[in-house]
């Protein structure tokens, strides 16, 4: 998608759609358009097809502007109540339509004074439209969505924004990159193939990247990690992606991700329908890289490093088995009594390396659990910490990025849950509280450093599309690990 502004007047302009933003209480007379295109967006609100309301979209005919097709009305809801997510979704639709085509040129209208101002409705407008026009095509030979080949703001308001506008299309590409790799199939991001894409597009931006390979993961001591990667015939790796945009001896933050490339449960093998979707279960390694290579792209003023723990988890031959014995890196011993509690074990070792790697405060991202599902839907991610502090501004970034989030309690009295019978803990706890235990495992590995841990298996993968989005992976948390960043950066 090529992006451009321009002040030009719309009847300079060729275009294949002129997208017009409109609120609750649409005047039409205040749109600025040419007269023939006034009066049909008039026809339209007087026969009650065009309200303003929230993600309502119009397509209108007219004669003018003489060399644009076809006119969208974009609807946003109440002028003095719009918000990122409002732009962004309704947006992502108008996208998400247009995009049904192929090679679209798309100008945009500047939207009339409303609660977020000119540049935050770029960004998210920008951002959205992005996410929209891409989806589940990976391995179709006829794509259903096409990428917009043109986008360009128009008029006095927009045409100065150019900068929030190519922000908002970096973090949407960013969301991108997160949303294909956990599209595509398995036995392409398997740990290598994942590796493989980590390392291109690190080069692409000048990230260091390094992968740990098997030999180095067994001299690091990460036995957790690879006992799971055991029964896989996929050899494991660990990818560590560095952005450093701050000061030299500034503060890092570290991003560590679940990477299972497959989770087929193990031993304790999954059930065909639950094991349909377990291709999304490296999708919190593919959220830290979308993160990681957002920060490069906005260029934020901060140092970030993104870990990412790549197993495949199956049951062959040479598969840990239930009543092993493992010793983590950090010394720690556990025993298994489910191989599908797998995550815990790669997390485990990652967030000590991390912890070790001498980060300052930790954010983990993980499809981890069924048990998060079942507390808070399909929709919103789960928040847990040892560090109330650092959860807050986790919280807080999640809220000015609009993406659902809710901390759950980390008591004391859930410990005991994980007491081993011939080891220091257990990899499972009882039914109950099944998200709460295994983010207390995870409080395990991390020591003192702050840390939060982002349980997505819900919001990670939809099963079906939504007007805004396709379905599959959604890129969850990318856009609040951004925000994060940028907080971080000027604290
Ligand atoms: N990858 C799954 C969790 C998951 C479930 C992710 C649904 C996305 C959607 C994880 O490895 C797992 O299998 N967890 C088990 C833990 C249990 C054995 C304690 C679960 O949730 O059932
Ligand atoms: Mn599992
Ligand atoms: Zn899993």
């Amino acid at each position: 998608m090529e992006l451009n502004t321009t002040t030009d007047a719309i009847e300079q302009l060729s275009a294949d759609w002129l997208l017009v933003p409109v609120f609750d209480g649409v005047d039409a007379s205040k749109l600025q358009l040419p007269e023939s295109a006034t009066a049909a967006i008039s026809g339209a609100i007087e026969a009650e097809d065009i309200t303003g309301s929230k993600g309502q979209l119009t397509t209108i005919y007219a004669s003018e502007p003489e060399h644009i097709s076809r006119l969208m009305t974009v609807g946003l809801g109440p002028a003095d109540a719009v918000s990122v997510s409002t732009v962004r979704e309704a947006f992502g639709a108008a996208a998400k339509t247009i995009a049904s085509k192929p090679g679209q040129a798309v100008a945009v209208l500047s939207p009339q004074n409303n609660a977020l101002g000119h540049d935050a409705f770029a960004t998210s407008m920008c951002d959205g439209m992005t996410v929209g026009c891409f989806g589940q095509d990976v391995y179709r030979a006829e794509r259903k969505l096409h990428a917009i080949r043109e986008l360009t703001l128009v008029g006095d308001g927009f045409g100065s924004h150019a900068r929030a506008a190519r922000e908002g299309k970096a973090l949407g590409d960013s969301v991108n990159l997160t949303r294909d790799l956990v599209n595509r199939m398995p036995q392409e991001i398997n740990p290598m193939g994942f590796a493989k894409r980590a390392e291109k597009v690190s080069a692409e931006l000048g990230l260091k990247c390094r992968v740990f390979e098997q030999a180095e993961l067994e001299s690091e001591r990460m036995n957790s990690m690879l006992a799971v990667s055991k029964g896989s015939s996929a050899p494991p790796c660990m990818v560590v992606v560095e952005y450093n945009g701050g000061k030299n001896d500034g503060k890092e933050i570290a991003f560590v991700g679940k990477g299972v490339t497959f989770d087929s449960g193990g031993l304790s093998l999954k059930p065909n329908d639950g094991m349909k979707t377990m291709k999304c279960d490296m999708a919190g390694a593919a959220t830290v890289l979308g993160a990681v290579v957002a920060a490069a792209r906005l260029k934020l003023p901060v140092n970030v490093i993104g870990f990412m723990g790549l197993v495949e988890n199956m049951p062959g031959a040479a598969a840990f088995k239930l009543g092993d014995v493992l010793t983590a890196r950090n010394g720690k011993t556990i025993e298994v009594l489910n191989t599908d509690a797998e995550g815990r074990l790669v997390l485990a070792d990652v967030l000590s390396y991390a912890v070790d790697r001498g980060a300052d405060q930790i954010i983990d991202l993980a499809t981890l659990t069924g048990a998060c599902v079942v507390a808070l839907g399909e929709d919103v991610t789960g928040a847990f910490t040892n560090n109330q502090e650092w959860c807050d501004s986790v919280l807080a970034a999640a809220k000015s990025a609009e993406e659902g989030i809710w901390q759950l309690p980390m008591f004391e009295l859930y410990d005991k849950l994980l007491d081993g019978t011939v080891s220091d803990i257990k990899n499972v706890g009882p039914r109950w509280g099944g998200a709460i235990t295994a983010a207390k495992f995870l409080e395990h590995f991390v020591g003192e450093t702050p840390w939060v841990h982002l349980d997505i298996a819900g919001p990670s993968f939809a099963d079906s599309p939504k007007p805004h989005v396709d379905g599959g992976a959604s890129g969850c948390m990318v856009r609040t690990l951004v925000k994060v960043a940028e907080n971080f950066g000027t604290a």
